[in-house]
């Protein structure tokens, strides 16, 4: 089966195979970033290359190259490293003569003597999510068994458990340098088709994102050794092959985006972030081209609002337009996705300062454009029918100089609309202004922005959930339906129209900010001034979910609900 274009030119190329049943081998080759291959790029963006500040040349990481295979063959006569049994802790509960009421977890338990049941107390594993135990035998055709808690398995959050499956088999995988490992549920019979296709989807993705580490920054890294999954009792067949190739797809997708967001704002300018751009458009030419615009192709269309933001910086700003056309014509919907694209931002005048401002974070304020870049890389590839997206990011760096914005001054947007700068460090809704008009005049139906916008919808929403901010009931259920198949999280919150009272100035049409009350509101009716009423918006404010804080790394958050928004949006 031949998949996905291959890739081309400087890219860093890898592939994650897809073994789906002996028969078929489904090799999905897709390229990846090469944010950072120092290889020459497509189009050089900068007209005065400088050598990265720093000195710092990153090495493109190995991505993982897994064959999945969907079987139905007995686990017991599994050949290989790991076998790994996902339990609910349902699954857990055992009868009189304390033995598991589960028959799988019942033969296994015969088959090993009773250890099974001792080791499970013994660790006090009860099938709670994340939990997993695994035991290292000696005269089965495994060397491990690995129990993986489920927790209480809901249909309503099968996609995060399944993709919890995922990732506890990839941290089992790690620590035991295991290159082959089955996966059996524990109960699947209840499961319809449908869920047994969603649910092996998500534990290959599971798998896959967790296996792989960004370590192009480091000086040393290890090797990823798990080459091949089977997973055993969802089915086979061309319907799980094409499940599971579509998330090889987005998985792209979502590490591009982590990629992104991860690499430092040092590496990651302003222009290099267009030259990926240029190269996912010219990887998927046959559906994606790229238009990027430097500085005076911006002034053109008088784009005052996002320049005054790229003014205090050496590295110039490059407004990004990837447009995605379906492969033979007919075009139903006309899609917008719109991201912050700050590759840092240290507040400008109004400095980040003091404890909590995360201001060594700020390389994470592309998040939005890298949600959109990953999607462009992913609908590239899936190319879906009678949908046209039109994927825009208002690249640049948000930084203080003797040329910079100062607070007070009044800029002038694409729309005419003047804009009192009250403070330097809401840029992010200045910059979006001008790509919101850009958007509009694409002849969109619909637009969905993205951005890493206020700290104020963190302290509203915490670190996982996104705010959603729209008029349209429409869009904002096509967002719902969209995230609760992806599993990613989000919370619709109001857009009280009587808050744009603190918006008002006294000199110009508007200022950037209003007080502290409501700043994620506030600024959510500020991008509103931006767009056409004709046209649905939607704008999510992901500043908590870009970032995990425990894990020290980009989530990759917004690219697989994008893609699924698209989607749903096409004609197939
Ligand atoms: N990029 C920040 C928002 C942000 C802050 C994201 C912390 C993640 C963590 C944005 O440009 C910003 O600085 N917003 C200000 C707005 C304020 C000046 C009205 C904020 O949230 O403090
Ligand atoms: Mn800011
Ligand atoms: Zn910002």
């Amino acid at each position: 089966m031949a998949v996905a274009a291959a890739a081309s030119l400087a890219v860093c190329s890898s592939s994650l195979l897809l073994r789906l049943h002996p028969s078929s081998i489904v090799r999905l080759s897709f390229s990846f970033p090469a944010p950072f291959c120092t290889t020459p790029r497509v189009r050089m963006a900068q007209t005065v290359t400088r050598a990265t500040l720093g000195l710092t040349k990153p090495v493109p990481v190995d991505i993982p190259q897994i064959a999945f295979s969907a079987k139905e063959s007995d686990f017991l006569e599994w050949k290989g490293d790991i076998l790994a049994v996902a339990v609910s802790e349902k699954d857990m509960s055992k009868d009189e003569d304390s033995k598991f009421k589960n028959p799988i977890l019942k033969k296994l338990d015969s088959q090993l003597g009773g250890l099974l049941g001792e080791a499970s107390a013994e660790e006090d594993f009860t099938g709670k999510a994340g939990q997993s135990t695994i035991l290292r035998l000696r005269d089965l055709g495994f060397r491990r068994l690995g129990l993986i808690g489920l927790g209480q398995c809901m249909p309503s959050t099968a996609t995060t458990t399944y993709r919890g499956l995922g990732e506890g088999v990839a941290a089992a995988a790690k620590a035991a340098q295991a290159s082959n490992v089955a996966i059996v549920l524990a109960s699947s019979e209840g499961l319809s088709e449908d869920s047994k296709l969603n649910a092996a989807s998500a534990i290959a993705s599971g798998t896959v994102l967790g296996i792989y580490e960004d370590s192009r920054f480091k000086s040393e890294s290890k090797k990823p050794l798990l080459k091949s999954v089977d997973i055993i009792g969802l089915g086979a067949g061309p319907k799980l092959e094409n499940k599971l190739k579509y998330a090889g797809e987005v998985c792209s997708g979502v590490i591009l985006g982590k990629e992104l967001v991860n690499a430092p704002p040092n590496v990651l300018t302003p222009g290099v972030l267009a030259d990926e751009a240029s190269k996912i458009a010219s990887t998927y030419n046959d559906v994606l081209t790229a238009n990027i615009l430097n500085v005076d192709q911006c002034k053109e269309l008088k784009m005052g609002s996002y320049l005054g933001v790229a003014a205090a910086s050496e590295n110039p700003p490059h407004f990004i337009h990837i447009c995605y056309k379906p492969p033979n014509g007919q075009v139903k919907a006309k899609l917008a996705i719109v991201g912050k694209g700050l590759t840092f931002d240290s507040g400008g005048y109004n400095l980040k300062t003091g404890p909590g401002c995360l201001i060594e974070l700020m390389k994470f304020d592309m998040g939005g454009s890298a949600a959109a870049l990953g999607a462009a890389k992913a609908i590239g590839q899936i190319k879906p029918p009678g949908v046209e997206v039109h994927f825009i990011v208002a690249a640049c760096e948000n930084m203080i100089s003797g040329t910079g914005m100062r607070p007070g001054d009044i800029i002038t947007a694409s729309n005419g609309k003047t804009i009192e700068v009250n403070n330097t460090d809401a840029e992010g809704r200045l910059t979006l202004a001008d790509a919101l008009v850009y958007a509009c005049n694409q002849g969109v139906e619909k637009i969905v922005d993205l951005a890493t916008l206020t700290g104020a919808c963190i302290v509203a929403l915490g670190p996982s959930i996104a705010g959603v901010f729209t008029p349209s009931d429409d869009l904002a259920n096509e967002i719902s339906a969209a995230s609760n198949i992806t599993g990613e999280k989000f919370w619709r919150m109001p857009l009280e129209e009587s808050y744009w009272e603190s918006m008002k100035s006294g000199v110009a049409d508007m200022v950037n900010t209003g007080g502290r009350q409501g700043g994620a509101i506030t600024a959510a009716l500020f991008l509103k001034q931006f767009v056409d009423e004709k046209v649905q918006w939607l704008h999510i404010d992901m500043a908590g979910p870009v970032w995990n804080d425990k894990k020290r790394t980009a989530t990759g958050f917004g690219v697989s609900t994008l893609v699924e928004w698209v989607l749903k949006n096409s004609s197939s």
